[in-house]
């Protein structure tokens, strides 16, 4: 879309509801422009009457003229400027909102081919100059054209010739300002996404401190930030050196235009043509014109900073995640949770192979099954294609005999709890933590899910229980101690699917056994999956599902497996399956 397709796009979606303050900025806007003008018209009178004619009469309502001007200027100039911030601060405010429920609402895919604190850079970089461009981009605008179109009456009115003579030039003015637009608009480009970068390599660094250490990457991590805020500098220096020359170039040229109003006018007035008050009245338009002139000319700039940001974020908003409810899609209806792959291949994006291939697997209402198979056999990927993060390219998984494609994600997500070796915990207290999927749940529901994960001993020594608050990420807590948590949180959301992804390896034997036995209760009356690395772990299953290269090669019980399957037998001698 063209820059100006987005601007009216910015404006179908979102001047409608802001018409009034609009409406009230406009007209204060016109009262700044009327104001401007009535102090190049008050000049002929001062002069022409009063220094010229002596005339005192005159110099008592121009002295009470005057601070009336001035006053309403003042005003209005206030007002427009707090009107237009409004205007400017609440579609920000809107277009952040959007940004957020979008993401949130965006393929686990997607965000996976995005760098996340490019994400961010859009709610603060990009959206603070989109603000700066619909405030200042419209009080130029309305503001400064007003006042333009009235101080060119004025000279006008004064004497036609002479203002045919003054504004003959300020076209000329045009061709640079056009011209230097479209050079920022490419570096404000650069600046944005390098600002992006520049966030991604600080967050990374900060968050991997302990590697940049102990590996030795402090120099490395230093070099990689002056780099990029080099570019950043050269991006912003190039926007502000464009502004700057635009500055000089209208000065310049008002140079010009003045010179020859002083040098034309007084030779009128030295001839008797011209009075000297018309005169004054003139040349102190041609002075207020130059500030307004110089806004309106920086505003290609500004115009176009916001036309990027409106570019990178109408690009996240026009994304469509491709997961997506069918229409009118009916919720998903558990009775007694059979689970089944029906020869299903998944093939990432960009590989050749697929990661799954010809994949059919039953569990049954009930049953627990366990999934082995060496590292990369794509046992993960099947978790993925379950929770439908992923759609495969072909065959259908089905729970209680419904095509998860059919039912509604959120009834789908809503059935399945998941844990995997990805700790996710929020700054915010234990107990928010574990009841995060079902929030307001009872203290004790969340304590007996902790009891239950092996997590309750640890929690109740924390400074204030399960009301500590404990950091981004946990930072306070164990690895163990995470994953026990990740650990409870599924327990207390009680769905009729469980699937644990290797959501023990982390703890030391001994607590594994704590949980397993707490797994072995929990277990009851739902369908479980388990990808389990410790031998123990899947002994215990009903059924053990060995995954190889995408599909599954053998199912049966350890005792069976053992002599029947070699990559089984391997899989346990080589310890991958650890006793
Ligand atoms: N997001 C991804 N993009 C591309 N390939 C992937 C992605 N995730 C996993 N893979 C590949 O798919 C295969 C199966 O991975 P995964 O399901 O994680 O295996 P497992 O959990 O059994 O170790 C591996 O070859 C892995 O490299
Ligand atoms: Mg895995």
């Amino acid at each position: 879309m063209t820059g100006w397709g987005l601007l009216l796009r910015l404006a179908r979606e979102h001047l409608p509801s802001q018409a009034l303050w609009m409406a009230l900025g406009v007209a204060c806007m016109l009262g700044v422009a009327g104001a401007t003008a009535a102090i190049a018209w008050l000049m002929e009178p001062a002069f022409n009457q009063v220094f010229v004619g002596g005339n005192r009469d005159t110099l008592v309502w121009l002295g009470l003229a005057f601070p009336v001007v001035f006053v309403t200027k003042g005003l209005a100039n206030y007002g427009q400027r707090t009107f237009m911030n409004r205007v400017g601060l609440e579609i920000v405010a809107r277009y952040r909102r959007a940004l957020y429920d979008h993401l949130l609402g965006m393929d686990i895919a997607f965000l996976g081919t995005q760098r996340t604190a490019d994400l961010v850079t859009r709610f603060t970089v990009d959206l603070t100059m989109l603000k700066n461009t619909i405030t200042s981009a419209t009080m130029a605008l309305g503001r400064d054209i007003a006042t333009l179109l009235g101080l060119v009456g004025t000279l006008v009115a004064l004497d036609p010739t002479l203002a045919a003579l003054a504004l003959a030039l300020f076209p000329v003015a045009g061709v640079p300002i056009f011209l230097m637009g479209r050079a920022a608009r490419n570096a404000v480009r650069g600046m944005q996404s390098e600002s992006g970068r520049l966030d991604g390599v600080v967050i990374q660094a900060l968050g991997g401190l302990r590697v940049v250490r102990l590996f030795g990457g402090q120099a490395f991590e230093e070099a990689r930030v002056g780099a990029t805020l080099d570019l950043i500098h050269r991006h912003m220096m190039r926007t502000e050196r464009l502004a700057a020359s635009l500055s000089m170039g209208l000065e310049i040229l008002s140079g010009v235009v003045f010179a020859g109003v002083v040098v034309y006018g007084g030779l009128r007035v030295s001839e008797g043509s011209l009075l000297p008050g018309t005169f004054f009245a003139f040349v102190t338009s041609v002075f207020l014109l130059y500030q307004p002139m110089k806004r309106l000319g920086k505003i290609n700039v500004v115009t176009q900073e916001g036309i990027s940001a409106l570019e990178r974020t109408y690009a996240i908003l026009d994304a469509r995640p491709t997961l997506q409810d069918p229409p009118n899609a009916p919720d998903l209806r558990v009775t007694g949770g059979e689970i089944v792959f029906d020869r299903v291949r998944l093939t990432y994006p960009g590989e050749d192979h697929p990661a799954l291939e010809d994949l059919s697997v039953r569990l049954a209402p009930g049953q627990t099954a366990a999934l082995v198979g060496p590292s990369g056999a794509g046992k993960s990927s099947a978790l993925a294609l379950l929770a439908r993060f992923r759609d495969p390219d072909q065959g259908q998984i089905r729970l209680d005999g419904q095509d998860i494609k059919t039912v509604s994600l959120r009834s789908l997500w809503a059935s399945l709890a998941v844990v995997t070796q990805d700790v996710v915990l929020f700054d915010d207290t234990v107990l928010a933590n574990i009841a995060y999927g079902r929030p307001g749940a009872p203290r004790e529901a969340v304590i007996e899910a902790a009891e239950a994960a092996g997590a309750h001993t640890f929690i109740s020594a924390l400074p204030q229980g399960y009301d500590t608050v404990i950091g981004e990420e946990g930072a306070t807590l164990s690895g163990g101690q995470r994953q026990r948590l990740m650990l409870a949180r599924a327990f207390l959301k009680d769905a009729p699917i469980l699937i644990l992804d290797e959501a023990t390896s982390a703890l030391d034997p001994e607590s594994e056994r704590g949980v397993r036995q707490a797994f072995d209760r929990v277990r009851t009356g739902r369908t479980c999956l388990v990808i389990a690395h410790r031998l123990a772990t899947v002994r215990n299953a009903d059924v053990i599902h060995v995954l190889d290269q995408g599909r599954i090669i053998a199912s049966g019980r350890h005792d069976t497996l053992l002599t029947s399957c070699p990559l089984y037998a391997r899989l346990c001698a080589s310890g991958t399956l650890e006793a």
